[in-house]
């Protein structure tokens, strides 16, 4: 890849998509007039309706999909494009200006029915793609928006049937990647025989994430940070995820997998990796994944005396779904002990941060949805304000309104001498106001086509990271320990509270963030 972009801050959002694409094209594996064709496979199914679809049309937009690019839908069910299209569009948050643009995009647009486990379905499938590209050379982009079930039997036909033999082949896998460790060893040792690292794409949302890209360079291109950013100056580390909505609708989905594997060992893990992390040796895709897999091997499996696990109870005085909790939904079996809430101290064992908690609490049917990275700062030794001052905190908020700010203590303003918490703000509402922010998928499909995987989960460390997590799942599994209840719309159980307390957090109270730039 060539150095980045400069992008003056005046310019609109496409005109910063345009230098940014421009960018891209400098990437000798891409090339804009070669003929793609991106193969949604799962075109019925939830995840192609609410995202892939969607963000495709985005791309289309943006003007950032190669020009001889067609979109093939497959799936088991009988249906046209038109069904299809009907489909999507609510999805896709048309504007009355975009909509002209429909036809054309539809129009790049087919459909093939198949079935999954049927090398012939495939065969098909790649009849059809060479019709449409006319018998050329294109490069093939396979989405896998499917249930795992069926992850080994298509990628075999995919490979046995359906790859280009003159262009390059993507895969592009969504989690779940396996279950536990032995499971997801499975799978890898699986996609292994079939394609070549480079060609799979392990899809992490969270790595798309504006301010989670953000922390390399946050870390990196900064001085001021380099320097505290380890076990002398850090007393703790938090990442927290937490959503105001319950399991609705997924019950039966989630209950097979739990928090723990549904945003902890994948989305918070990425981040956890990004903070810790040593320098990369540059901002190749295999120096960064390097550094996270490094980090991943320092952390030891996580115990059960670390962890507070905990599932939502309705709320009798609550609105509407609130007032359900998540055994009361019908999908979920009775009596179930899955998660919906965990907390989880693990440390990381190398010189950087030995002895530095860092702790991880992620939850559904909370009090508010927010995704932050909190570093918490050790007391400034030699106090001579009589222990008015507070801990500093550099906090990353990932979302909503993403900002990076830090708390800190500075004169109280007039005519005192007496220190008082304030706060360093950038957040990006104020700061860039005129920059709209792709979505997560927006970017990393983007970097599929453009063959750049830093962003995109390496083999090792997703294997790490299931080492980490699959001791304490299985015991959580066989003892099936009762999760703590908390009701919908809290914090969460105060027992995560208690143990961020007893790793040393310190949570004083007196402190909120308020937007300074909000009249
Ligand atoms: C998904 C999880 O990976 O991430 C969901 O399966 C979760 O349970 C979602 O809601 C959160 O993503 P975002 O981008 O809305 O924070």
């Amino acid at each position: 890849m060539s150095a980045p972009a400069q992008v003056p801050a005046s310019l609109t959002h496409l005109e910063v998509m345009n230098i940014f694409r421009h960018d891209l094209l400098q990437n000798k594996q891409f090339s804009q007039t070669d003929t793609h064709v991106f193969i949604v496979l799962g075109a019925s199914g939830d995840l192609a309706k609410k995202k892939i679809y969607p963000t495709l049309w985005w791309l289309y937009l943006d003007g950032l999909l190669p020009a001889d690019t067609h979109l093939v839908g497959f799936a088991r069910s009988h249906l046209t494009m038109a069904n299809v299209r009907k489909q999507v569009l609510p999805f896709m948050k048309v504007t009355e200006e975009e909509a002209s643009k429909l036809d054309d995009f539809f129009g790049r647009n087919t459909y093939v029915q198949g079935k999954y486990t049927d090398l012939a379905s495939f065969q098909a499938l790649d009849r059809h793609i060479t019709a449409l590209c006319k018998g050329h050379k294109a490069n093939r982009l396979f989405y896998l928006a499917l249930p795992p079930s069926v992850y080994e039997d298509v990628t075999l036909n995919i490979k046995q049937g359906c790859m280009d033999q003159f262009g390059w082949n993507r895969v592009i896998v969504e989690k779940p990647f396996g279950k536990d460790l032995a499971s997801s060893d499975k799978l890898s040792n699986h996609l292994s025989t079939l394609f070549r690292e480079d060609q799979i794409y392990r899809i992490d949302h969270y790595l798309g994430k504006e301010m989670v890209q953000n922390l390399m360079v946050l870390r990196f291109a900064n001085r001021i940070f380099g320097p505290v950013w380890n076990r002398d100056n850090i007393a703790s580390v938090v990442l927290t995820f937490k959503e105001p909505f319950g399991t609705e609708g997924r019950g039966g989905y989630f209950d097979e997998f739990g928090i723990i594997r549904d945003v902890m060992q994948n989305h918070m893990m990425q981040m956890l990796c990004l903070v810790a992390m040593e320098k990369p040796a540059s901002t190749s895709p295999n120096d960064v994944r390097d550094e996270k897999v490094k980090v991943l091997k320092n952390i030891p499996e996580i115990r059960l005396g670390d962890v507070v696990v905990g599932q939502y109870a309705g709320n009798p005085a609550g609105q509407g779904e609130a007032k359900k909790g998540y055994c009361d939904d019908p999908t979920v079996p009775k009596g179930s002990v899955t998660a919906t809430y965990a907390a989880v101290v693990l440390y990381i064992q190398n010189e950087r941060w030995d002895g530095v908690p860092f702790v991880m609490r992620c939850g559904k049917a909370l009090n508010e949805r927010k995704a932050e990275v909190r570093l918490q700062f050790r007391d400034v030794p030699g106090d001579i304000f009589q222990q008015q001052c507070k801990r500093n905190e550099l906090v990353i908020r990932v979302q909503p309104n993403e900002a990076i700010y830090t708390k800190m203590m500075t004169k109280k303003p007039g005519m005192f001498f007496n220190p008082e918490e304030s706060e360093l703000d950038l957040t990006y509402g104020s700061r860039y106001k005129d920059v709209k922010l792709p979505d997560a998928y927006e970017r990393l499909i983007l970097d599929v086509f453009c063959g750049n995987q830093m962003h995109f989960v390496r083999s090792d460390e997703l294997r790490e990271a299931w080492r980490i997590f699959t001791p304490l799942l299985h015991k959580l599994e066989t003892s099936k320990v009762r999760p703590v209840p908390y009701v919908y719309g809290s914090r969460g159980p105060p027992e995560a509270d208690e143990l961020m307390k007893k790793v040393g957090f310190r949570y004083e109270g007196t402190y909120k963030w308020v937007n300074p730039n909000k009249l």
